[in-house]
């Protein structure tokens, strides 16, 4: 078994995109701006997004987080939204979820303008993707690609299972990877809660990305020898015998199914920093106006 290690490869990543931030910052007296906004004061959220800014600030970029009491109203934060779709300093624009039940994510999705929406959430860069037109490809698809890439795995050919079929990560995966590219030209099975025979399709995966949601949802009676294994799942469990207080989990029973796979990524240090990475490079592109 080889490591598909994270921290390798984002760092690698990041370095190249400080370097490009300073060149931009040198051609246009700017850095490259994230805004964040944080709802609430969920555990998993806030720490992602505190996550995300200290990157921003390592790669040069500016970064500002906007912070709302779980009782903001819809309204109150559509407008926030609509006056950043407007300043021209800002590049980049996230809405972090999960959002409190009375705020429809779905207005917030369409409210952010889509060429700010580096999360690439928006119904316009998921409707480009399809076409395979130029877009924010959302940000763990776009990280598990760039860490397929780090590790020059070719994926033409392979049967991909996607495990779950969320908006944010398998059904864009689905997409991706069935793609004219590499990483890409994969046949791909998304399969999901309600899937029959779970086991004996993801038993036939070369390549199978997890992402239900589930500690340990993946076990080595499931994964055929040699697949690659790629671990979505961010499960949080309190933990006494931790610093921080809780421990993470990913969807993989990572010590019996490393045994089987010929990569794997783990939890933490796999697909997490990834998503970092994708989402800026998504923020670099828009301050380029690469895609729009
Ligand atoms: N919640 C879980 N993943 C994500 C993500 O990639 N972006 C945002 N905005 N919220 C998330």
């Amino acid at each position: 078994m080889q490591l598909l290690d994270g921290k390798f490869a984002s760092e690698q990543i990041k370095n190249q995109i400080a370097e490009e931030a300073a060149s931009f910052l040198k051609d246009s007296g700017r850095k490259p701006h994230l805004v964040a906004i944080l709802v609430g004061n969920d555990g998993g959220s806030e720490t992602y997004v505190a996550s995300k800014m200290k990157n921003c600030e390592k790669v040069g970029f500016k970064s500002s987080l906007i912070r709302y009491d779980v009782d903001v109203t819809e309204e109150a934060l559509l407008e926030q939204i609509r006056k950043i779709n407007l300043d021209a300093d800002v590049d980049g624009l996230i809405v972090q979820l999960p959002l409190p039940k009375h705020i429809d994510p779905e207005k917030v999705t369409e409210t952010i303008d889509y060429r700010k929406d580096v999360d690439g959430f928006h119904p316009v860069n998921l409707g480009r993707m399809m076409r395979n037109l130029p877009c924010f490809i959302p940000a763990t698809p776009y990280g598990i690609l760039l860490m397929l890439q780090a590790y020059n795995i070719d994926t033409t050919g392979k049967h991909c299972v996607v495990v779950g079929r969320s908006n944010i990560v398998g059904s864009p995966m689905s997409i991706l990877m069935a793609r004219n590219a590499n990483p890409g030209n994969c046949t791909v099975t998304l399969t999901h809660s309600r899937t029959k025979d779970l086991k004996a399709i993801v038993l036939q995966a070369d390549i199978i990305v997890a992402a239900i949601g589930q500690k340990n949802f993946v076990t080595a009676d499931m994964v055929k020898p040699g697949a690659i294994i790629i671990d979505v799942g961010i499960n949080r469990e309190s933990s006494t015998t931790t610093k921080s207080g809780y421990k993470l989990y990913g969807d993989v029973d990572f010590e019996n199914v490393a045994e089987k796979a010929s990569w794997i990524t783990p939890v933490p240090g796999g697909v997490g920093l990834m998503t970092i990475v994708g989402l800026l490079k998504n923020t670099l592109a828009s301050a380029r106006k690469e895609i729009y």
